[in-house]
């Protein structure tokens, strides 16, 4: 029988495993990350295809810039490439583009393009693909709180407090997948995946794939989700 929830309205990845992907096969770390970039645009289409109307990935976190300064200036300018090389396809899919992070704190290149690809695809339909990028969950969670202390908002709930974290307006996430075999949350989405159900699969990002995919949203429908009920 269909059911109507059975498509998770939400799905949020961590995709992991560029660097080890790339290891493997004695190529260097920025071929895994390239590789990557092609396993985004097949699950962004698969997700919109299936129907979810949310997807977020975890493409740089608050942490990341501790890594090697070639690394972090290759992806920053891998991000460019990927959003202006994909806009198009976007557009015409009504793929509406989000960015959730502390924002302020990358580049100007980088965020002129972030924000121009997020205005041309605004009146996209279909789905949104939030990109977290310099995002953390204790910096979303601690600058919420110093937006709400700024605010003249007296008192406050667990859904009010949500208006002030990045993904104001959005439903949690159902589904948060993670590849390469690891099996923490590493500060993604910690206010948002207080319910979420998780999916650990060892293939790394760049192998990850459409069927795989798939395979997962079909597991989740035979999840029982109580949210804390009997
Ligand atoms: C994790 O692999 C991957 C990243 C930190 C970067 C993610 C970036 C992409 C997939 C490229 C493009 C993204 C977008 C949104 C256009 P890792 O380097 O941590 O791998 P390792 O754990 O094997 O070293």
């Amino acid at each position: 029988m269909h059911d109507k929830y059975a498509v998770p309205v939400h799905v949020a990845i961590i995709m992991d495993g560029n660097g080890r992907w790339a290891q493997k096969r004695g190529l260097s770390r920025s071929e895994g990350h390239k590789a990557g970039v092609k396993t985004v645009k097949l699950i962004t289409e698969a997700a919109a295809n299936a129907g979810v109307k949310y997807l977020t990935l975890y493409a740089f976190s608050t942490e990341n810039w501790k890594r090697s300064k070639e690394e972090v200036n290759f992806l920053l300018h891998l991000f460019v490439d990927a959003i202006n090389g994909y806009l198009d396809e976007l557009k015409d899919k009504g793929v509406k583009l989000n960015f959730i992070g502390d924002l302020d704190g990358l580049p100007y290149f980088l965020r002129k393009v972030m924000q121009f690809a997020k205005n041309e695809t605004k009146r996209g339909e279909t789905m949104t693909l939030n990109i977290a990028i310099n995002y953390g969950g204790r910096r979303e969670i601690v600058q919420a709180v110093k937006k709400i202390c700024e605010s003249h908002v007296k008192d406050i709930n667990e859904e009010q407090f949500k208006q002030f974290l990045y993904t104001a307006n959005q439903p949690d996430p159902d589904i948060i997948i993670r590849t390469s075999g690891e099996q923490r949350l590493s500060n993604f989405l910690l206010y948002q995946s207080s319910y979420s159900e998780l999916f650990f699969t060892d293939t790394l990002w760049p192998d990850f794939s459409k069927e795989e995919f798939l395979k997962i949203l079909e597991e989740y429908k035979n999840r029982k989700r109580r949210f804390g009920g009997a």
